[in-house]
This record gives structure tokens, C-alpha cells and sequence, in this order.
């Protein structure tokens, strides 16, 4: 629910201060507003959540809402935390004895997962997280010697995390050189959170059997083609990545984390399944998917705030839920769109406006430039800028001439 005050904040159509800016960023000189909507008709988990999308790409917010409300219809979405851990690495570039390496790890793995949630976790094992384990890992390097990298896995409650992972890490640089003899060289967050997966799944049943058959279909091509599962991520990121960046999320660490998970047995492939059994259409998205809703910009920026407060979300959890579902949905739109045809059309109705825009067209012109580019987007299929301007150029010639002619 939105109070009173962020409602007027929305009405008022204002950019927060500069000062703002300043503290999340170096040298700011403004804002760059981008369109912040709200799509409707998800029911998560039986629960309704309006879905507040700040992005500047026409028809995703539509597409999202139809999308919601044909899944109503016809079945539900329901959706999963698998596992809530992020990893921080500690790199050992060129491991002196990687043998006593991990004889040592083993034995003190336990007073080393103490100390540093003692001394710098201790707020996260107050909300039930904190540092849960540390594995060891051995790379063959290029040059024939070997790295060892240890991962620190900590659960981070409902904060984005990168911060405190890279804090635990670095503190835990004196504790192991000192137990092992190694040398680190770096430490840092690992933004695959492959131990930090969520899980949405969208059940349809009763819809056309040629349709979910279709949708069955563009599933595999995405599964095996990295070319078309490129492009069907991106159609599933145009849904998460507005929620990200409207709730004041780190959209790259998301983006890169399900760009990677996608490729983890070698070959990029779609993050996600469609399957058709003859009565059943399902829908399964895995990916990590990161996020906090508190500290940093989450808490400091009015616009995120807001749309925290739209979501009436309790934890990052069920945040991360929530976006895995919004792309899940996003991409059935696309797939349902794509495989009837009606992409292109529907797109570019949509998309007849910002032409008009960009022609350079007035509100009085505007209706019937868009009038007349609908009737070329009829008959020829295509529209573009140069038909745009052709147009709105003639509707300009035939007033003057008109205007000549009242005067004359
Ligand atoms: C366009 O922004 C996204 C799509 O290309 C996604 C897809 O092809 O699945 C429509």
C-alpha cells in the first residue's frame, strides 16, 4: 500500500535532489527519468501483487498484464526459494601446497566460520544468516600451476549482499594466511549465485492444444540454439529487469548471474522450459536471482521505496520470487505472441506513438499521423520513421494549403 505522501511524490512527477545522487554516484549532474509503470493482474502464490516496472521498451508492461490475466484464466503461478546462499571468493593464485591447503580448511573450518560471523556477521546471525559454510576449489591455470579459490557461503537475510560477502572475506584474508602459509590475492562476491536459486512455474490447462503445442516448441528451439535462447532470455529479462531497477535492485550482478547460470553446462541455453504433455501446459524458470529490500538505494531512493511498498513484499525472498515470476510470465507472452504471429502487430501499434513523437508531431497532429501510419502498418506491414515523416510532412503541406486557401 502506498501512503498518502509517496502518491503526491508520484503526482508531483519530480526528480529527487541532487545531493541524492551524490551519494550514490561520482560527478552527478541529474537524472536520467525513465517511465516507471504498474503491471497488473499477477496472482503469486495466491497472493496479488501490482508489479512496478520502470523501463522504456513499449509493450513490455502490456504484454505482462494480458499475459497475468490469460494465466488466471486458464491456471495459476506458484513459486519456490531452492536455496539462499551467496558466495564470496578468496583467491589463492598460485597455491604453494594445495594438500596442506585443505587439511587445514577442513580443521579449521568451523573456528573460521565463527570468527568471522562473530566479528564481522554478527547482524546477519542476529536475523537468522551469517556465514554457513567454506568450500575449497582447485583450477588448473593456463601456465601449468595451480589456483585455489575458497568459497565463503553466506546466508544474507534480505540484504543485496555484495557489500557484507566482500567484507567477510577480506576480513578472513589475515586468519587464513596465517593458519596455511598461502598467499591471497584477491577476494571478492561471485555474482553466480548458483546457491541462491529461485524457482517460478506456471501451470495453463484448457488452452489450445496448437498454441501450447507452439509454445512446447519455441521451449526447445531456446533449449538448443544459443542464438534463440539469447533472445528468449532477453525476452525473460525484459520482465525482471524492470522490477530490478524499479525496486532499486542491482540489474548487472542479476544479469550477469542468469546469463552465466544459462550456460553452466557449457552451452548458453534458455533459463527456463515450456512443456506440453496433451493436457497440461507448464512453465519452469530456475536462475539466481539476487536482491535486497534493505540498505543501500532499496532504502535511499523515494521511487524504490515506492515500489517496495507497491509489492508489500516481507522478504528479498519472496522479492526474488516475485521477479522469477514476472519473467517467467514476460516470456510466455513473448512465445505466445511470437508463435501466433501477433508480435510484430501488436508491437508496432504500440509503437506508432514514439514514431509520432519522433516525426516531431504536435498533440493536434498526432491522431491523425497515427491514423494514417495504422493504415500503412495495414497494408504494407512494416512502418518506420521515413513513413512517419512522409506523412506528417504531408498533413503539414495540406493544412498550409488549406489555411491558403480560407485566407485567400
Ligand atoms: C523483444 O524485446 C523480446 C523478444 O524478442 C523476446 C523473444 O523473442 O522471446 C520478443
Amino acid at each position: 500500500m502506498l501512503t498518502q505522501q509517496q502518491i503526491n511524490y508520484l503526482n508531483s512527477n519530480t526528480n529527487p535532489e541532487i545531493s541524492l545522487a551524490e551519494n550514490f554516484i561520482e560527478n552527478a549532474i541529474g537524472y536520467y527519468g525513465m517511465p516507471l509503470g504498474v503491471a497488473a493482474h499477477f496472482l503469486i502464490d495466491e497472493k496479488y501483487y501490482p508489479i512496478p516496472m520502470a523501463v522504456e521498451e513499449t509493450s513490455i508492461i502490456a504484454a505482462a498484464s494480458k499475459t497475468a490475466k490469460w494465466i488466471q484464466q486458464h491456471g495459476y503461478i506458484e513459486t519456490k526459494t531452492l536455496s539462499n546462499s551467496l558466495i564470496g571468493q578468496i583467491q589463492i593464485a598460485k597455491v604453494k601446497d594445495f594438500s596442506k591447503l585443505e587439511k587445514v580448511i577442513a580443521k579449521d573450518k568451523a573456528l573460521l566460520i565463527n570468527l568471522a560471523n562473530e566479528q564481522v556477521a554478527q547482524g546477519l546471525v542476529n536475523r537468522g544468516g551469517g556465514v554457513i559454510d567454506l568450500e575449497l576449489r582447485k583450477l588448473d591455470r593456463p601456465d601449468g600451476l595451480t589456483m585455489a579459490v575458497i568459497h565463503v557461503l553466506v546466508d544474507v537475510c534480505d540484504a543485496m549482499g555484495a557489500n557484507i560477502v566482500d567484507q567477510i572475506c577480506e576480513y578472513l584474508k589475515t586468519p587464513i594466511e596465517a593458519r596455511t602459509g598461502e598467499t591471497i590475492t584477491m577476494c571478492i562476491l561471485s555474482n553466480l549465485s548458483d546457491t541462491k536459486l529461485t524457482q517460478a512455474k506456471v501451470v495453463l490447462e484448457n488452452i489450445d492444444t496448437e498454441l501450447a503445442e507452439k509454445i512446447h516448441e519455441a521451449s526447445i528451439f531456446a533449449e538448443i540454439d544459443p542464438y534463440r535462447a539469447t533472445t528468449h532470455n532477453k525476452g525473460i529479462l525484459n520482465g525482471i529487469d524492470p522490477v530490478l531497477v524499479a525496486t532499486g535492485n542491482d540489474w548487472r550482478a542479476v544479469e550477469a548471474g542468469i546469463h552465466a547460470y544459462s550456460a553452466r553446462d557449457g552451452q548458453y541455453r534458455a533459463i527456463n522450459t515450456w512443456r506440453y504433455d496433451g493436457q497440461r501446459l507448464v512453465g519452469k524458470l530456475t536462475a539466481p536471482i539476487c536482491v535486497g529490500i534493505v540498505g543501500g538505494v532499496t532504502l535511499l531512493h523515494p521511487i524504490a521505496k515506492i515500489s517496495l511498498s507497491m509489492l508489500n513484499v516481507s522478504s528479498a525472498a519472496e522479492l526474488a520470487r516475485v521477479i522469477a515470476a514476472v519473467g517467467l510470465v514476460q516470456n510466455l507472452g513473448a512465445i505466445r505472441a511470437l508463435t501466433t504471429f501477433k508480435f510484430m502487430t501488436g508491437h508496432m501499434k504500440l509503437h506508432l506513438t514514439n514514431l509520432c513523437l519522433s516525426a516531431g508531431a504536435n498533440k493536434h497532429e498526432i491522431p491523425l499521423l497515427q491514423k494514417r501510419l495504422q493504415e500503412i502498418l495495414t497494408n504494407e506491414k512494416r512502418i518506420s520513421l521515413t513513413h512517419a515523416n512522409r506523412e506528417l510532412n504531408q498533413i503539414r503541406a495540406t493544412q498550409t494549403a488549406e489555411i491558403v486557401k480560407l485566407k485567400g
